[in-house]
């Protein structure tokens, strides 16, 4: 079976004094979770269930979302609680999970950001091809600007070569299992210092496989990024 966890319990701190949580944010009348979801949607027939972990506060409004938008299929969902942290509301998917169905160990999860909407149904096919086949992937994307790394934030510590330097998309995808199992080996202290699934597979030294990513499939952290996604659809004529 594979399932898709939409990561949607933030609050958007960087997104700066707005109403509602960045995911519920309008791009051309429809919130930006919504556009996500039908990416997945589209895709329905790969998914047995498309999850979306909700901040607590906002669940009820979430699943009205959703039934009002997806309603006569609204099933193909469901949505929980996310929790405190990014890694404590992968967690609470896994737990659904593990309390609704019986895995078994070729089972797969695409996590994704429920602020990454601009995905393509390439981007999720080749997670979900490649996780089968290597059971960890990570989308990333080419950098684009040279890397400068500073120990100090004053001088150039390095500049690294470029080519072998990438940047982080989401989803990361794994088997289901092999993720529950990291997380319960994964110290708190690890936990507590990155927001990074793929990185705690590399802390306990396993592989993660690399999924191309796409420029526009980048994540909608700030009301700059917010403008540009306007912009996007906007030059697209994409309406609701
Ligand atoms: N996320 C989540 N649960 C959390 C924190 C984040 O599901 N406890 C989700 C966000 O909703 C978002 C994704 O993880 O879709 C990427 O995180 P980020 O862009 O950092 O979102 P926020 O935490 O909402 O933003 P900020 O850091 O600006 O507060």
């Amino acid at each position: 079976m594979n399932f898709a966890l939409i990561l949607a319990g933030g609050t958007g701190q960087r997104m700066g004094n707005v109403q509602v949580p960045k995911q519920f944010l309008l791009l051309n009348n429809k919130a930006i979770l919504l556009h996500t979801l039908e990416k997945f949607y589209l895709l329905k027939e790969e998914f047995e269930k498309i999850i979306i972990a909700a901040h607590p506060s906002w669940f009820a409004y979430t699943r009205d979302l959703i039934e009002k938008n997806f309603a006569p299929d609204a099933e193909v969902f469901e949505v929980i609680t996310g929790g405190g942290t990014r890694h404590d509301t992968v967690k609470r998917g896994l737990s659904f999970l593990q309390n609704n169905f019986e895995l078994t160990s070729n089972d797969i999860i695409l996590t994704h950001d429920a602020v990454r909407p601009f995905i393509s149904y390439k981007i999720i096919k080749e997670n979900i091809e490649k996780t089968l086949q290597f059971s960890a992937v990570d989308t990333v994307i080419s950098s684009i600007d040279t890397i400068v790394y500073s120990e100090d934030g004053e001088q150039i510590s390095e500049i690294p070569e470029r080519s072998k330097y990438y940047h982080g998309q989401t989803p990361q995808s794994f088997k289901i299992q092999e993720l529950i199992d990291i997380y319960n080996n994964v110290s708190e202290k690890n936990l507590d210092n990155t927001t990074d699934v793929a990185k705690l597979y590399r802390l306990l030294n396993k592989t993660v496989y690399l999924v191309k990513g796409e420029q526009l499939n980048f994540k909608i952290t700030t009301p700059f990024d917010l403008t540009i996604a306007r912009a996007l659809l906007e030059r697209d004529g994409k309406g609701d």
